[in-house]
């Protein structure tokens, strides 16, 4: 998998989020003050209220807010995220708790460059409301997905999948607490085996990503 670097040699991300960033934030302690040779080049929302930013400001990362209001329609509003990513010379985007979707302009800039995190054993529960839906079902196991995006909503190769037991007494609140902490985890072992050029896709199926 390519990767292009910036002159600092640090593999750069770009990370959206909409709400509280907590995986945003498991980005900036593990990799970006890690020591791992990545960093969090920019934080975008489409949020002026999103937490995520202020933890990126904390950490005195560069922010940016693209709220959806602003511009004619999806589009305009996705070139001109891409735009300020490629300012920054990200090398891979970080979807980490964004909800809205990304349109396909958007990854033609960004060609198997985009990740997203969703907190269900895909293809399983796709959607904006999958702790509850799980939850819903009555089923006994979920679990943390970190997979590329594709044109489908929640569709793209999956990179990294963890299970995480449903208890009885659970409530989607006590799940999504567990189901964060394996997040947590996931999410920056995913980045570090991309930026480790430690993926390739599957030639016959590309469906398949091997680590
Ligand atoms: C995470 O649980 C993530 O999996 C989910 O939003 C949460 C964001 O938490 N994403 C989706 O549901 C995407 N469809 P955070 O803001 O604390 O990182």
């Amino acid at each position: 998998m390519n990767r292009t670097e910036d002159t600092t040699g640090l593999f750069r991300l770009g990370v959206l989020v909409s709400g509280s960033g907590s995986n945003l934030q498991s980005i900036i302690d593990s990799l970006h003050e890690g020591g791992s040779g990545i960093e969090v080049a920019l934080v975008i929302s489409d949020n002026l209220q999103a937490y995520g930013l202020k933890r990126a400001t904390i950490a005195g990362i560069p922010t940016a807010v693209f709220p959806l209001g602003d511009f004619a329609d999806r589009a305009a509003h996705d070139l001109a995220m891409a735009d300020e990513l490629d300012r920054h010379g990200v090398d891979l985007v970080v979807l980490a708790g964004y909800m809205l979707l990304v349109t396909p302009a958007f990854l033609k800039r960004f060609p198997r460059r985009v990740i997203n995190l969703h907190p269900s054993l895909l293809p399983a529960f796709p959607g904006d409301t999958p702790i509850e839906d799980t939850m819903d079902y009555g089923a006994r196991v979920t679990g943390v997905t970190v997979h590329f995006v594709d044109e489908g909503t929640d569709t793209g190769p999956i990179i990294l999948q963890e299970a995480v037991e449903i208890k009885y007494n659970d409530t989607v609140d006590s799940l999504r607490e567990r189901i964060h902490t394996v997040e947590h985890r996931l999410l920056p072992r995913a980045i570090e085996l991309i930026a480790g050029g430690r993926l390739r896709f599957d030639e016959d199926n590309p469906r398949r990503v091997l680590a």
